[in-house]
């Protein structure tokens, strides 16, 4: 079995963030989003891994490297556009060959990885098998219709839907699906799509089941959606302290402070955590909130919330919230006249002034 990871697109909804980086390399509960994918295949037993790039090849080749740090071998796969999760599919023929393989969206967050469903599709001589997940709002997803046990049809974003039973971005294939995705045309928006794929192996009698998944699944396309992603990882984190908090400092609930991270004359209250070297000085870090390597963190607070690598957050007066931060980012109160905001903001930055 092997592994297959999309981290090509263009992930237009979490600008300005992903004009310099992948969105799959944002940290969820300090730990890029790609890297959690990762742990999970290689879990599951699966170390020969393709990952398919797009225009953030270079960052996400130089975040992962050979995949030795996860034992694993990894192969890239670069795709010229994002022209569909199909198309990806496609141009990784010759990686995949004629093995059965998972493929994962690589920004999406899955509740206890992806052994058991890849434990049931290795036991099986099914052609395809899809994760599903119950939702609440079906019509806002790609939805199965089930049969005695199989799909017999998906349907996207239905006015009516057939079930409550969503497509996540979790799919296992045999080599028949290559069939499938020269078969299929683009889609109105242009891209190859994954649905069309599945529908066409349906139509032509292969063996399509399915695989509900009865955790949670967070697909973090959006600010929103990893905000909920490093909160729901957050819930499920050890508590440990591996760096330094002093006498004055509280720190409650589910904490990691990681190795050399400084808690100075300050409160942190899980679940939160603090990256390795990052200094928290006359502050408040409330629940929910993530704070990676390197930053400082001074005379404010900050809750519900992630900050990426090389932040400086000092003496801010009123407490910053839902907020993701990239790396790099310096707020501070700026000390000279006139008194004024002053701001060095990239394109579809979003600020919020009380
Ligand atoms: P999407 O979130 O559907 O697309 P996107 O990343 O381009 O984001 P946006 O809609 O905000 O512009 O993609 C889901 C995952 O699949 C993501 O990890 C990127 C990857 N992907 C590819 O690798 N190739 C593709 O052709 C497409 C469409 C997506």
């Amino acid at each position: 079995m092997k592994g297959l990871i999309l981290s090509g697109g263009k992930g237009t909804r979490l600008r300005p963030i992903t004009y310099t980086s992948a969105k799959q390399l944002v940290p969820v509960a300090n730990r890029p989003v790609l890297f959690r994918v990762l742990d999970a295949m290689v879990e599951a037993g699966i170390t020969d891994i393709g990952i398919v790039v797009g225009d953030t090849a270079a960052v996400i080749e130089a975040a992962v490297g050979d995949g030795s740090a996860w034992g694993a071998k990894v192969t890239y796969i670069h795709q010229e556009a994002p022209l569909g999760l199909a198309h990806a599919v496609k141009i990784s023929e010759h990686f995949l060959v004629n093995d059965r393989f998972v493929m994962v969206l690589g920004d999406n967050v899955i509740e206890g990885g992806i052994t058991a469903l890849v434990k049931q599709f290795t036991a099986s001589n099914w052609n395809a098998q899809i994760v599903l997940k119950q939702v609440e709002n079906p019509q806002q997803f790609g939805v199965a219709e089930l049969q005695d046990g199989r799909i017999t049809r998906l349907v996207e974003k239905p006015k009516h839907p057939p079930s409550d039973l969503a497509v996540v971005g979790i799919y296992m294939f045999d080599h028949h699906v290559f069939e499938a995705v020269r078969a299929i045309q683009p889609s109105w928006r242009g891209e190859l799509e994954i649905t069309d794929a599945i529908q066409y192996l349906i139509e032509q009698g292969y063996q399509v089941y399915p695989y509900i998944h009865e955790g949670w699944w967070i697909d973090t396309g959006k600010m929103e959606d990893m905000l909920e992603a490093n909160r729901l990882v957050l819930e499920t984190i050890e508590p440990r302290t591996d760096g330094i908090v002093d006498a004055d400092s509280k720190v409650n609930g589910k904490v990691v402070i990681e190795k050399d991270a400084e808690i100075i004359n300050s409160t942190v209250r899980g679940p939160a955590i603090i990256g390795e070297r990052t200094r928290v000085v006359n502050a408040y870090i409330g629940p929910y909130t993530s704070i990676y390597h390197d930053c400082l963190i001074a005379d404010c607070e900050i809750e519900h919330s992630i900050v990426m690598e090389d932040c400086r957050i000092e003496d801010i007066h009123h407490r910053i919230e839902d907020s993701l931060i990239g790396r790099n980012v310096e707020i501070v109160r700026s000390p000279v006249k006139p008194r004024a905001y002053k701001m060095v903001l990239g394109d579809h930055s979003k600020v919020g002034i009380l």
